[in-house]
């Protein structure tokens, strides 16, 4: 696996950082509050296992299941939730989502007008990455917390997938040029 990435961005050390700086400002922030931890899958499930032992105040954890279609016969691109969370009342709740990164920032516009259509106390965003130039003009949301901003480039690991693959690496990177094409080629060939 390590041999089809290009270039590491983050190292373990790096994250481990990034994540310490937001357990320690969540946990000051949060100290008052009735904090509820919302992680959205499958990306995010492993910078949710690390924050959330980085987090020193008492804490619930939930997850939900998000999927946006991209397609061209509906005007709008539409996000679904197709596992929601366990916890049915969220009253009274302050959530934090907790996701992987912010690209179009459609997905956690959505989400985010759900959580708080379900009567939630507070709703705010922690991202480990965020993609500015990315964002889709008509998206308001604006993180509570960045973990850090990356340049426009397709980044794996760290929960980060591509085609489902290198969640497991333990750093986070770009993948070289031939691997895209070796996979086009794969799914050409149906293998
Ligand atoms: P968006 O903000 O609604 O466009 O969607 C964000 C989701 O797209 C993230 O939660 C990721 O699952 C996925 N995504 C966006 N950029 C990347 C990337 O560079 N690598 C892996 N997944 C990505
Ligand atoms: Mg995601």
């Amino acid at each position: 696996m390590i041999e089809d990435i290009q270039e590491v961005f983050f190292s373990e050390e790096d994250l481990a950082a990034i994540v310490a700086r937001l357990g320690a400002q969540i946990s000051e922030d949060y100290k008052d509050k009735n904090l509820l931890l919302v992680s959205v899958l499958k990306g995010a499930v492993v910078f949710m296992a690390d924050l959330m032992r980085s987090i020193t105040i008492p804490c619930k954890i939930d997850f939900l299941t998000a999927s946006s279609y991209h397609d061209a016969t509906v005007p709008t691109d539409e996000v679904k939730i197709t596992k929601d969370l366990t916890i049915r009342d969220v009253q009274g709740y302050d959530i934090l989502i907790v996701e992987d990164i912010l690209d179009t920032g459609r997905t956690l516009q959505r989400l985010t007008g759900v959580l708080e259509h379900k009567g939630a106390r507070s709703v705010s965003i922690c991202t480990l990455l965020d993609k500015p130039e990315r964002r889709d003009p008509n998206v308001t949301i604006k993180p509570k917390y960045i973990g850090a901003s990356v340049r426009n480039e397709f980044v794996v690991g760290y929960g980060l997938d591509f085609a489902q693959k290198y969640r497991n690496l333990p750093f986070i990177g770009i993948l070289k040029p031939e691997v895209y094409l070796t996979s086009r080629d794969e799914i050409k060939r149906g293998v």
